[in-house]
This record gives structure tokens, sequence and C-alpha cells, in this order.
């Protein structure tokens, strides 16, 4: 099975990408958030040089500051709100591709469509327009979408069933919108007509670059950017502290598929440098289920502070079950990335917040 490429995709762009070990400048947006962070660190390692954009010059100096040996490969550029036209334009110069991660991730609203779905939208639409102005030289662009974009919550698959990048989620706008709607609901919903605006982009306008969209479930795994105090902690990561926090009941996990951070880093790095990649979607996912009576357990067993914390109202000792599974094998195969084990992942985390966020 390759990867597809999503019908709204025009045939006869050209695939393109960035060499691998260069001199050569990439923008992220988030690159002050989770993930962001990760692919910050993993362009720099690899080479790259990094124009990383976000909402806070204090965020953006504080992971500067953390990285004095990429004093002079990484900068920070302040988008307060990328939703507004033209704010991307005058950051561009030099810029030779995209890797577009912001996008809002919270769950706390107070109106879904104007925190959540217009930003995710808007947002795509400017740093896409931004990347085809006359003059740009940007070849690629990478976009974080969702697993949230592909999986229907409504239907029952039938058992065997694997969600492919040739998936989508069957919302309607007009539900996603609708103010009876849940915020997870309505994330669903930035995220998929987020990604669609990315590919109808590239159909309609034929940009000189190609597009590459990657759909992670549940990302975990240490920070690498700045957090304040646990209140800061991003959404995804939030969910696994709670759990090592004492959440009576546990939370329950909205899908069973996952994957570490740093994985997902390598993922967004290799499908802006691999030819093959461009005009695919792809699934990035870990091959072994999760749930967050898994996580208890291995926190349990790892920490003896959590055998008093995380509760026992439970039941143990039974390994996760997906009713479905999830390609995450092409992005392994096809992107050449090693999918991390989800106690490593838990461990790597609950350490690190437990050692210098809690
Ligand atoms: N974590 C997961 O489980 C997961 C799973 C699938 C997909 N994703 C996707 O991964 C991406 C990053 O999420 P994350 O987990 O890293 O969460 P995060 O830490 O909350 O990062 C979100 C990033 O988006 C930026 N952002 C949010 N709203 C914005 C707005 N209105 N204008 C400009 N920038 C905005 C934030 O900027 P500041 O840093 O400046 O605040 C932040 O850098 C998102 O596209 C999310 O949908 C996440």
């Amino acid at each position: 099975m390759s990867a597809p490429k999503p019908s709204y995709y025009h045939p006869s762009a050209p695939n393109n990408c960035i060499p691998a070990n260069s001199s050569r400048y990439v923008l992220v947006t988030g690159a002050t958030g989770f993930i962001g962070a990760h692919v910050v660190d993993n362009l720099l390692a690899k080479g790259f040089s990094v124009r990383g954009s976000t909402r806070s010059a204090k965020k953006g100096e504080q992971m500067k500051a953390a990285r004095p040996q990429y004093a002079d490969k990484l900068d920070f550029v302040v988008v307060e709100d990328f939703t507004k036209t033209g704010v991307f334009d005058s950051f561009m110069e030099g810029i030779d591709a995209v890797i577009h991660v912001a996008s809002p991730f919270f769950l706390d609203t107070t109106n879904n469509e104007q925190e959540l779905i217009l930003p995710a939208i808007n947002g795509v639409k400017s740093i896409l327009s931004a990347s085809a102005k006359p003059g740009s030289k940007i070849q690629r662009i990478v976009m974080t979408s969702s697993f949230a974009s592909v999986v229907d919550v409504s239907s029952t698959p039938a058992p065997g069933f694997v969600y492919t990048g040739a998936n989508w989620n069957p919302l309607t706008y007009e539900t996603a919108v609708d103010p009876a709607s849940t915020s997870v609901i309505a994330y669903r919903g930035s995220k998929k007509f987020a990604e669609l605006a990315a590919w109808d982009f590239i159909k309609t306008e034929k940009p000189q670059f190609d597009l590459v969209t990657l759909c992670p479930p549940m990302v975990f795994g240490p920070v690498a950017h700045p957090v304040a105090d646990i209140a800061s902690l991003n959404e995804s990561n939030a969910s696994l502290w709670l759990v090592a926090d004492g959440a009576d009941p546990l939370p329950g996990a909205r899908v069973p598929a996952w994957i570490d951070a740093r994985d997902l880093a390598e993922a967004h790095v290799q499908a802006l440098i691999r030819p093959d990649a461009g005009a695919k979607r792809f699934i990035p996912a870990s091959p072994e289920p999760f749930s967050y009576e898994y996580a208890a357990d291995i926190m349990k067993e790892e920490f003896e502070w959590a055998r008093d914390s995380v509760t026992a109202n439970y039941k143990g000792g039974v390994k996760p079950q997906a009713s479905y599974e999830v390609d995450g094998a092409t992005v392994a195969r096809e992107l050449g990335v090693t999918y991390r084990s989800f106690q490593d992942s838990v461990i790597d985390l609950i350490k690190q917040v437990k050692e210098t966020i809690a």
C-alpha cells in the first residue's frame, strides 16, 4: 500500500522537496508549541536553518536561549494573529520550505467557530498565500493535519478495518460550527476543513510548491517547548499527566492510536526531504494501541510515587485493544520512521513533568 494522493491534488504539479543536510532555511509555524518545537529541534539537528513563528516573543526567546549551540541557525518572528491576510508576507524572504504546524488545539472554548474552526482554516490560507507570492522559492509545504480529519467516529468499522490516508471524516461544516456541537466535534471539523483548504489551494492556485499532509492520532512524549506550569501543558500530554495526578475515573481514549512527538517530528522532516512524499497524505501512527489504563500501569510500574497518586479504580494489566487499525506502516516504509514504544513515551514525559514542571 502506498500513501494516497488526494483527488484534490492537481496531477501536473511537480514533486518537489528540499535536499537533506543542506543550509536550507525552513519556516516552522507553531514553533513554540509541543509538536512544533520537536520539529524545530529535528531540523536543527539535521543542519537546517530554522525560522520559527510564534504568538509570543517571550517563548521564542526562551527557545533560543535553551539552544545556544544553534544561535546562528535559529530565529523567531512574532505573528500574533495568523488569520489576518498578509501577516506572513514579510517573513518569507530566503525561505525554502514551510512546515505548518500551528492550529488551535484546546477544548475549553466559548465559541467553537471563532476560536477553533476559522483560525485553523484562515491560518492555512494565510501561510499558503504568503508562500505562493511572486519571487517565492518555496518548494514544499508539510502540514500537520490530524487523524481527526480521517476517522469516522460515527461508524463501527468491520473487524480488521484499517484507516489509511485515503479516508476522510464525514463531518459537515454545518455540524462542525453548530453551537450545539461539542468542542471535540468542532476540533475535528477544524482539522478537516483546514486540510481541505490546503488541498483546494493547491488545486486552484497551482503554486510552485507541492504539499504533504500528516494526520497523526494522539501525540505524547516529553516537551521541548517552554511550559511554565501544569496548566500550560499541551492538550494531549495534559491527559496523560491527569492519570499520573490521580484522575478518577481515568480519562477515556477518543481514539486508540498514538505517536511519540519525536517520531512525528522525524516524519515531518522526512516528508520535507524525500522527493516521493510530495502530494501525499500520511498517517504517522505507532502500531501499538494505547489506553489510559495501560498508561496508569506503566506509571505505577516505573515510579514509586505514582503507586500512591494513580487511582486504583480501574482494571489493570489489560493489553489495550483497538476496534480498528491505523496504517502507520506506510510512514515507516515511505518516510523511514521507526516508532518508539508507548512505555518510553509515557516514562519520558511523566519523569520530565514530575521533575521540572509540576
Ligand atoms: N497533540 C496532539 O495529540 C495532536 C494530534 C494530532 C494533530 N495535532 C496537531 O498538531 C498541531 C500542534 O499541536 P500541539 O499538540 O503541538 O499543540 P500546542 O502545543 O497547543 O501547539 C499549538 C500551536 O499552534 C499555535 N496556534 C494555536 N492557535 C493559533 C492562532 N490562533 N494563531 C497562531 N498560532 C496559533 C500555538 O502558538 P503559540 O506557541 O504561539 O501559542 C502553538 O504553537 C496542531 O495543528 C494540532 O491540531 C496535535
